[in-house]
């Protein structure tokens, strides 16, 4: 009996997969050229095709006008390994929406109209190899986690976009970085720039065009330069300086220390008080025992 099913397997998962493509639905609107792609390339879509197959690998969304994808989107297609969402019209990703995605290999946002990304975006995509979120004109705002647990993210790009100032623990959440592209953003020559630019010195050879056509404005009088023509030395002012939080710091731990002493003190003072009174009733009360 066992054996006989065993040896109906291979006919059975025939059976199926011809069923499955016999019952194999491509939106309308859209090409799928082989079982795994579905192409809805610049079909002027305004939202997300429906009935894509559950199965989908590829899934070819760009030069539409979808303005935004279901928190859930890569859960319902988690078999997604390749994602291409350019030249859209998002303007946010919902929190969650990539985190759950743990197959996705190449992720293509951009040329859309993110502003922001924040925090936690991408959570668990340790898959992703590649990100693209180039070309949102109005990405002004990167959050410090938001690339945390894309440990085999190789390339990035958020080039032209609107980002005055990057933190550099946000590219040093991401060891196997390898290509990174950042010009055409409107940098600010500050002093939080100097640690990004030191970073970019570190690692010219993650540039594909080295320090080439990147430029930062000055702080004073907004003048363009390239930063091809300063070196470390042109944040030298920046070395050893405070930021308003570390004062804020040692002004706070400062009064914490003042009242923690101040209490202490007072408590001590009482216990001796307290003490003293105690041991004073205590020899009374032994006097007037003896009399
Ligand atoms: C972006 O998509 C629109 C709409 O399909 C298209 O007209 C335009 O040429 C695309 N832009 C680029 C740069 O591909
Ligand atoms: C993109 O977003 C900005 C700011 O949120 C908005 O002012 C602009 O109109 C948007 N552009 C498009 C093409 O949707």
């Amino acid at each position: 009996m066992f054996s006989c099913v065993h040896w109906l397997q291979p006919f059975l998962a025939l059976l199926s997969s011809t069923l499955i493509t016999w019952g194999y639905n491509c939106p309308s609107s859209c090409l799928c050229p082989d079982h795994h792609t579905v192409d809805c390339a610049g079909q002027g879509l305004t939202r997300l095709p429906d009935s894509i197959p559950l199965d989908v690998r590829r899934l070819l969304l760009s030069d539409n006008w979808i303005p935004w994808i279901p928190s859930d989107f890569l859960v319902l297609y988690s078999d997604l390994v390749y994602l291409d969402l350019r030249n859209n019209s998002l303007t946010r990703l919902e929190p969650g929406t990539l985190s759950t995605s743990s197959r996705l290999v190449y992720l293509d946002l951009g040329s859309n109209n993110l502003t922001e990304i924040p925090s936690g975006t991408f959570g668990e995509s340790r898959s992703l190899i590649k990100l693209r979120l180039g070309n949102n004109p109005h990405l002004s705002m990167v959050g410090e986690d938001a690339f945390s647990g894309l440990t085999s993210l190789r390339e990035l790009e958020l080039e032209r976009n609107a980002l005055s100032g990057l933190d550099v623990g946000v590219l040093n959440q991401l060891p196997s970085l390898r290509v990174l592209r950042l010009e055409g953003n409107p940098w600010i020559c500050n002093c939080n720039f100097a640690k990004l630019f030191l970073w970019l010195m570190e690692n010219r050879q993650k540039l594909p065009n080295g320090l080439e056509g990147m430029e930062c404005s000055l702080p004073v009088d907004g003048r363009r330069v390239s930063l091809s023509m300063l070196s470390e030395d042109s944040f030298r002012e920046c070395r050893g300086m405070l930021t308003l939080t570390d004062y804020l710091i040692v002004i706070f731990s400062g009064i914490c220390i003042s009242v923690a002493a101040i209490i202490a003190s007072f408590f001590l003072a009482s216990t001796i008080h307290c003490f003293q009174r105690w041991s004073k009733a205590n020899r009374t009360d032994e006097e007037e025992g003896d009399d």
